[in-house]
């Protein structure tokens, strides 16, 4: 538009310093804040700076989350220390209170299924015939899979299936399925889809569209569960019966209520997606993740696949039972997992565990810290409201509640 500021080509070329005095001739800072901003929070050193460079396409510095640990969640087999990166006060603090009541029950038990990552291959102009020759021809795109797969196989993983379907538009969508061990697979699955489909082209005689994973997760699960006796919710004025009785009418409100449903898992990923942060995990897959397997959550069968919440609440005969479900998509190994702070996630993740933590036991933990982080929420909503652990934080405090 006429007058609009235009950044020009080069600007992609230089560096972050370049970029940051370039932008600054165009802002209303004097040179001290500009180089304030710069040394305190953008590029504060050369190893933040070399950090930004390798990781993005122009960037100019870094924006640091504060990082936290919840402290003592009790896993059925152990107690877990959860860092997490995240602005919001209350999260972290509000999660180690409740891991604290959770620790009267048996602990937290949690499953994660194996991590199956599907990719998709999209063609234009697929005809009966070319249908016709894929299943001829099925054996020849499973061997080219298998050789495409071949390291995922070595170690482990590998190939687990693959099918076709046709959508309404006639666009044909060739799906497979791909153990990806301890990685999040985005990187195995896409190169994987974009070389097999030329091989498709030429055996269907269609035109790619596109290749590229898909982030809905449905067959990558991790859940966890809680039973709790109502007599170790703390007393107050409500009573621990009352207490238990409306954190299911909680889980009960979100089941009924879309705009309910939204804020409840929202308060689940404030925990799940701190902790993909703190450990240099795709928060973006898993967020899109959650949010599709929360819509296909249909708790009352006459509304088949809603919106609904991805954890349940259960209370009788003195026992509130919890249940939640998120994607299984944490990984320990790939993309920016080999973060120093990550790495150093992964070993405080790992301090009761006798052994390095996998992406298996990673998805057990963010199920099971998730169930923590949703059941310190409803507590707080049910008793002291949920502004009353963020006043405590006003003028800077960070003080958790004891
Ligand atoms: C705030 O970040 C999260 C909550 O709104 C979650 C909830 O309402 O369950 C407190």
């Amino acid at each position: 538009m006429d007058g609009d500021v235009l950044l020009k080509n080069s600007f992609g070329r230089t560096g972050p310093k370049e970029r940051l005095a370039e932008l600054g001739t165009h802002l209303s800072f004097s040179d001290e804040e500009l180089t304030s901003l710069k040394d305190s929070f953008l590029l504060p050193n050369a190893k933040l700076e070399e950090f930004s460079r390798a990781s993005i396409e122009s960037s100019v510095g870094v924006f640091p989350l504060p990082l936290g640990v919840v402290r003592n969640v009790p896993m059925s087999e152990q107690f877990v220390h959860v860092p997490l990166a995240v602005e919001e006060a209350s999260v972290v603090s509000g999660a180690s209170y409740a891991a604290k009541i959770l620790s009267y029950s048996k602990g937290i038990t949690s499953k994660s299924e194996a991590a199956l990552q599907l990719a998709q291959i999209a063609l234009l102009q697929v005809g009966t015939e070319g249908e016709q020759a894929l299943l001829r021809q099925w054996g020849q795109v499973q061997d080219r899979l298998m050789s495409l797969l071949e390291r995922m196989h070595a170690r482990g993983g590998g190939l687990r299936g693959s099918e076709y379907r046709r959508l309404p538009s006639g666009i044909f969508v060739f799906h497979f399925t791909v153990d990806v061990r301890d990685a999040m697979g985005a990187n195995i699955v896409n190169t994987a889809a974009e070389r097999l489909a030329p091989l498709l082209e030429e055996i269907t005689g269609g035109s790619r569209l596109g290749a590229i994973l898909s982030n809905y997760s449905e067959q990558r699960i991790a859940s966890a569960q809680c039973i709790l006796e109502d007599r170790h919710l703390p007393r107050s004025s409500l009573g621990s019966q009352k207490i238990a009785e409306r954190i299911s009418q909680m889980g009960k409100w979100a089941e009924e209520d879309l705009w309910r449903a939204v804020t409840h898992n929202k308060g689940i990923m404030n925990g799940v997606s701190a902790l993909a942060l703190a450990t240099g995990n795709d928060f973006r897959a898993l967020e899109a993740a959650a949010h599709a397997l929360a819509s296909s959550m249909s708790p009352d069968s006459q509304h088949a696949s809603r919106y609904g919440p991805l954890s349940t609440y259960e209370y009788s005969e003195g026992q509130l039972s919890m249940s939640i479900q998120i994607p299984a998509l944490f990984a320990t190994v790939g993309g920016a997992t080999s973060h120093p702070v990550a790495q150093w996630s992964f070993r405080v993740l790992g301090i009761n565990l006798k052994k390095e933590i996998n992406a298996h036991m990673l998805n057990r933990i963010a199920a099971s810290l998730g169930l923590v982080q949703n059941f310190a929420a409803l507590l707080a909503l049910v008793t002291t409201g949920i502004q009353h652990g963020h006043r405590k934080h006003d003028g800077n405090m960070s003080q958790d509640p004891q």
